[in-house]
């Protein structure tokens, strides 16, 4: 499957919309629509569940995307989070000078020759804070949501008395400005994070730093579901990791446009900690009370992008079968990660099936946790066609038996075998 098969189903069936569509859309920038949501709100559930809630040492915070832009100096990221582009003097195209040879002509007006040498960018998107536009105003939104979880690190210990080794997560937006966002969701501007910073002794980093690793592998094919065999392991070489880095590994997922990085584990050493100590002048020292001697913790981080995630979970579960001669479209998803639980068809839209239908959707809404979908437009082979497309594990179809017997029928997504069930005992067989 190539990518824009994905990227017409995800708009077809209400994944993810071109920002500002009406408008002709935003490079870089995306929206997600009904089902796009649902299954970014279940894969954000699963990695708070997985990485904090379920681990007594980690605590989460929710911190401001415009902080202080000391922190931003201190970090590192306004002086070296650049990428180095190049232009075309004929078309005035820009490009990451890793992604064209400028010995070739301009891969966009074909001009030869044609292009700049390369000049450092600065990812960082910019901003003003209050009503003067000056250089003593300017502001920076967060290029990973990292920094705040490090200017909390000592309130969070202090409110918390966590002991090393402790943990601090956090959910949240990043802008980079992108030279050249592409491949639908992929590389865009304005990206969902999932991080964590696991605070260590570093005579215990290298330890953690592999643990970290295994950790964040078995969330994806555990918890999210992805096989194994679309996921492998990508070690940085020293000129590809990022300026805090000592050791950096990706895990890629098999992207319709290859393997590609999904998520990455680094080990940051000191150099946060002590960047934000000298720079701001507060000691972030901690305190061994078993050995009695004072060190700063080392940092070892998971990173997966949200949308790169949503991206793998509907390219790895995209499913062409033939059946009875005819082409049906999967999403054979993980039920934790679908966007609907259930759906409930009626066979038909009457006063006789509607009701009883209806009442069968109250009863699951109100009495379950279950993602319930209620449909009784078109025929019922569509509806199941839209289901699959969808993901929807469970299909309950309301027939004129139903009205006899009191039982509907329970179809499965992947093996389409259908059984009939009660709806007394509905809820439990659920
Ligand atoms: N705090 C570390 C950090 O930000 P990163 O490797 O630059 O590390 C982590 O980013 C993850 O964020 C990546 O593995 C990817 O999933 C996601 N990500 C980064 N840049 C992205 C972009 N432009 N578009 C979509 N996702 C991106």
């Amino acid at each position: 499957m190539d990518l824009e098969t994905l990227v017409s189903l995800a708009k077809r069936r209400g994944f993810v919309f071109p920002s500002s569509d009406i408008y002709g859309g935003l490079s870089g920038f995306y929206d997600y629509g009904p089902y796009g949501v649902q299954m970014l709100n279940n894969l954000k559930s699963l990695w708070w569940n997985y990485f904090v809630r379920q681990r007594p040492n980690i605590y989460g915070v929710d911190s401001a995307i415009i902080q202080n832009p000391k922190l931003w100096k201190a970090s590192g990221h306004i002086d070296g989070f650049i990428d180095p582009m190049v232009e075309c003097k004929k078309c005035k195209g820009r490009f990451k000078e890793e992604q064209v040879d400028v010995k070739k002509p301009c891969p966009s007006c074909k001009a030869k020759d044609s292009f700049t040498k390369p000049k450092n960018f600065n990812l960082m998107m910019k901003t003003h804070i209050g009503a003067v536009e000056d250089d003593s105003s300017v502001a920076y939104l967060r290029p990973e949501t990292a920094g705040g979880m490090f200017t909390n690190y000592e309130l969070v210990r202090e409110t918390t008395r966590a002991k090393i080794p402790f943990g601090i997560g956090q959910i949240g937006k990043a802008f980079r400005n992108e030279i050249s966002p592409r491949d639908f969701i992929f590389r865009v501007r304005e990206i969902e994070q999932m991080e964590l910073q696991y605070f260590v002794n570093p005579k215990e980093a290298n330890k953690e730093f592999d643990q970290l690793k295994e950790f964040t592998w078995r969330f994806f094919v555990n918890d999210v579901g992805l096989k194994k065999t679309s996921l492998k392991w990508h070690e940085h070489n020293k000129d590809e990791r990022a300026h805090y880095a000592a050791a950096a590994f990706d895990i890629q997922f098999k992207f319709p446009i290859g393997f590609k990085e999904l998520a990455g584990v680094h080990n940051r050493t000191d150099f946060d900690l002590k960047s934000h100590s000298e720079a701001s002048g507060k000691t972030l020292e901690y305190f061994d009370p078993e050995s009695n001697k004072k060190y700063i913790p080392h940092v070892m981080e998971s990173s997966p992008g949200l949308g790169r995630l949503l991206l793998a979970a509907l390219a790895d579960a995209y499913t062409e079968e033939e059946v009875k001669g005819d082409k049906r479209v999967v999403l054979k998803l993980a039920p934790q990660v679908a966007p609907v639980d259930i759906a409930i068809l009626p066979l038909s839209k009457n006063d006789k099936l509607t009701p009883l239908a209806q009442k069968v959707y109250k009863l699951l809404v109100e009495e379950t946790p279950l993602l319930v979908e209620y449909d009784d437009s078109q025929s019922i082979g569509k509806r199941y066609r839209r289901q699959d497309e969808i993901g929807t594990p469970q299909c309950i179809t309301i027939d004129f038996d139903s009205l006899e017997d009191d039982s509907v029928t329970i179809r499965d997504r992947d093996t389409m075998k259908q059984e009939r069930v009660k709806i007394a005992e509905l809820i439990n067989h659920l």
